[in-house]
């Protein structure tokens, strides 16, 4: 059977069934932790709703890495307090959790200051859901679950189901890793998703078989610090990334691989190797650099230089020529003189990216960069931004502009809004849309000959539809 005629509605049924609503904030591994929350809940006869208003669970999978990101976890449970009101009102129950990396940070604050929430679960204990569930909507305190529980989180959650990974199209996320031990002194995520930790690589190619199985051609493995993994291999050994890679590339039916988020410091050798040999391997790399300037660097706690991490580059591009490179940087860290951050801008021009993630800092609570002094003011912050995304746009779109003319695969993964429109993604990442294709190309990867790039995308036509790949 075609993906194509397997891509539909979600699911559907005939008998009332209970409906979970998951909001996602924030990364990736939010995304695959929500997935796997629906997944828990299956078993208790709970349906994906399609919005708050029709469901009787509401989970908020949040997100604690800037400020910002937090704050909007609280304007949402405002409304959420308005939806549980006129259900009550209408005799109706909903029951409201806040899951990921808010719950865990603030979960005894977020109990007082929010009584509309019933479930404060942190990201290591959502496989405990179903009883969560079962042990709230009594009108009492929030029940707040954050510890970090001894048992391994993966082994308790079901494997993907089938049907709902048919669903989503033939691009998935897999947790490898999770946690980090870097200790970057701006950031959250040592504290909130705790030290490091990998799935064994059993576990790993078990979940990546079901999803190619389903249809899925390619898996992102994910991970706070993926590159860190060190799962335990069939001799009770460390694996490597690079040594995961390749048994990944084993499996019938994946065809593209790709991994997110790497620490300069973790590139090793074999890693390098494998963007050279594994064909599967997608030209494409997500390497933060956070800053230019070494002074800086030093005071994130980064480990690296800005020489180094060139350096790295240079090995990866020399193992894989055209390797498309993507980052993550911070305008703004405590005490970034106008110096430091022109040594951010000279790095980028010297690096080049094609894609990048570029944010103020933003002072968090029980981080060591928060408390320093020499806080950088906030209109200094926003028009270094502004200068940092001119430049980065620029090389993005030139990057875009440069693959007018060539021929690239492209996995198809959805409709556009258009009639015969199709979407899908190049090597590079890139969203590539094509104004005409059968339907059957989706879950497929074909050749596209591209005819235009944008500032975020590119418009091609099939080169020859016969030639499909996979
Ligand atoms: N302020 C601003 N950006 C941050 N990031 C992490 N912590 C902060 C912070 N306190 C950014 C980093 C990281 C990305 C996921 O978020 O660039 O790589
Ligand atoms: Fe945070 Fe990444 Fe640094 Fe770990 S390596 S502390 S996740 S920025």
């Amino acid at each position: 059977m075609a993906l194509a005629a397997r891509i539909g509605p979600a699911l559907s049924s005939h008998v009332p069934q209970k409906k979970i609503f998951v909001k996602t904030y924030g990364c990736q591994m939010n995304v695959y932790d929500s997935e796997r929350m629906i997944d828990v809940m299956a078993p208790e006869g709970y349906v994906e709703a399609a919005s708050p208003e029709e469901a009787d669970i509401v989970v908020l999978n949040t997100c604690h890495i800037r400020e910002k990101a937090a704050e909007k976890v609280y304007s949402e449970l405002g409304r959420l307090r308005e939806l549980k009101a006129e259900k009550a009102a209408r005799g109706e129950k909903l029951v409201v959790g806040v899951a990921g990396c808010v719950a865990q940070a603030e979960g005894e604050e977020m109990r007082r200051r929010a009584p509309v929430v019933d479930i404060i679960v942190g990201p290591q204990n959502y496989h405990h859901l179903p009883d969560l569930v079962a042990r709230s909507g009594n009108g009492g305190p929030a029940i707040v679950e954050t510890e970090f529980p001894t048992e391994d989180k993966f082994e308790s959650l079901p494997a993907p189901d089938r049907r709902k990974t048919l669903a989503r199209g033939p691009t998935a996320f897999l947790t490898i890793q999770e946690g980090c031990d870097k200790f970057c002194t701006f950031c959250v995520v040592p504290y909130t998703r705790g030290s490091e930790f990998s799935r064994p690589v059993s576990r790993i190619l078990d979940e990546a078989r079901g999803l190619a199985d389903a249809g899925v051609r390619e898996i992102t493995l994910l991970g706070q610090n993926v590159n860190a993994y060190h799962g335990e291999n069939a001799k009770g050994r460390p694996a490597t990334l690079g040594a995961l890679l390749r048994a990944l590339a084993d499996i019938d039916g994946i065809e593209r691989l790709r991994y997110t988020t790497s620490h300069p410091r973790d590139m090793d050798e074999e890693l390098i190797s494998a963007h050279a040999q594994v064909e599967k391997l997608m030209p494409y790399l997500h390497l933060p650099v956070q800053s230019g300037s070494d002074r800086i660097l030093d005071l994130m706690n980064r480990q690296h230089t800005a020489e180094t991490y060139i350096e790295i580059i240079a090995r990866i591009r020399a193992a894989r020529p055209d390797i498309a490179l993507s980052s993550d940087f911070i305008v703004g860290f405590p005490g970034e003189t106008e110096a430091d951050f022109e040594a951010t801008l000279d790095l980028i021009r010297e690096v080049k990216f094609v894609q990048a993630y570029s944010f103020k800092y933003s002072p968090r609570p029980g981080t060591p960069a928060s408390t320093r002094g020499e806080q950088i003011a906030e209109e200094v912050k926003t028009e270094r931004l502004h200068r940092l995304q001119a430049l980065l746009s620029e090389q993005s779109e030139a990057f875009n502009a440069s693959c007018a003319g060539k021929v690239m695969p492209v996995l198809f993964d959805r409709r556009g809004r258009a009639p015969g429109q199709l979407l899908g993604r190049s090597p590079y990442l890139q969203p590539v849309h094509i104004d005409a294709g059968p339907d059957d190309l989706l879950g497929r990867i074909a050749p596209v000959i591209i005819e235009q790039g944008f500032a975020n995308s590119l418009r091609g036509r099939l080169a020859e539809s016969e030639k499909v790949i996979a």
